[in-house]
């Protein structure tokens, strides 16, 4: 008989998560998406509970699959708007993590100081989750190492070049995510841009970090994100001289020399800047099948933290 695994009560930051839990997690995310695929539905394990959307910046994924994501599971999710919460401002975060907690049964949010969410989750009696932060944003690294798997059939040994800003909350993730499952990154990235050396530190992962494009020779998976995140506006001028040297574009994809090679991208994406049209609509790119599987990763997430469904 294998051995439990330990449930998990929130989902704020992939350092706090196993790889026993993570494996877990990418199981379930599969086995609910066969379900809904077989079915065309998912059973109703969420009946009665209920989820807070909680956002400081604009969203399309997260918002939309998370609240399909609870009705697919027979639950309710309902958004709050940065003007009406006011987190911090109006009303204490501890607050907003106290009052919410009465109401429902698990708090999502994205929020500009990383803080901020890891308050929510110390306040807060249900499950918090981090719907992107500007230190991370682990639910799309849950998405996107299924999306890797689904893909390719296996992670293990598998090396991912993440090209553009190192520094950001994406590939903060994707270090640590890539650390859970035996893959290899390579973050290739602009003098100033490199991952913070503690993300790279904590993580399991073989993390090569260079500012050399020849870094994409051999990769399995070619990855990139805007160059200007969301509260980096002023950064935009700055930024948009510094990057068009790590364009994924045609060039850039035929130097990976793998005919095969997976292009992602979580998604706003600036075409024209960080990726090409012929690049993100070209024949490796699995940028929507990505965006989808935002909705089967999260309901792994819900259906354990709000429905208590084991992690096998
Ligand atoms: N990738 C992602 O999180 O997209 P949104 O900002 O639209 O939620
Ligand atoms: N790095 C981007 C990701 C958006 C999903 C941002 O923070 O704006």
């Amino acid at each position: 008989m294998s051995a439990v695994i330990p449930a998990l009560s929130d989902f704020v930051d992939l350092q706090h998560v196993t790889s026993e839990q993570f494996w877990g997690l990418l199981r379930l995310a599969r086995e609910l998406k066969e379900e809904r695929n077989r079915l065309g539905q998912n059973a109703p394990i969420l009946a009665g509970k209920s989820l807070a959307l909680l956002f400081q910046k604009p969203s399309l994924r997260t918002r939309v699959s998370f609240e399909m994501g609870m009705v697919q599971l027979g639950g309710y999710a309902f958004y709050l708007s940065p003007q009406e919460v006011g987190l911090g401002q109006r009303e204490s975060i501890a607050d907003v993590a106290r009052v919410l907690s009465g109401y429902c049964d698990g708090i999502m949010a994205r929020v500009f100081d990383h803080n901020h969410i890891v308050q929510l989750a110390q306040w807060a009696t249900v499950p918090v989750i981090n719907g992107l932060s500007d230190f991370s944003h682990p639910c799309q690294a849950l998405a996107d190492i299924f999306t890797i798997w689904e893909r390719l059939g296996k992670l293990e040994g598998l090396t991912l070049a993440f090209v553009g800003d190192g520094s950001n909350n994406v590939a903060a993730s994707l270090i640590m995510a890539a650390g859970k499952v035996g893959m290899n990154v390579r973050i290739i990235s602009p003098k100033g841009y490199a991952p913070d050396p503690k993300v790279v530190a904590e993580s399991n992962a073989d993390v090569m970090v260079t500012e050399d494009l020849d870094g994409v020779a051999g990769v399995d998976v070619l990855y990139t994100d805007v160059w200007t995140s969301m509260g980096q506006e002023s950064e935009r001028e700055e930024r948009l001289r510094v990057f068009p040297p790590y364009q994924v574009n045609r060039d850039l994809v035929a130097r990976t020399g793998n005919n095969d090679v997976l292009v992602m991208h979580c998604l706003p994406a600036h075409r024209g800047e960080e990726i090409t049209d012929a690049v993100a609509d070209g024949p490796n790119s699995v940028l929507f099948p990505q965006a989808h599987n935002r909705l089967h990763a999260q309901k792994a997430l819900l259906a354990h933290l709000l429905g208590n469904i084991p992690l096998k």
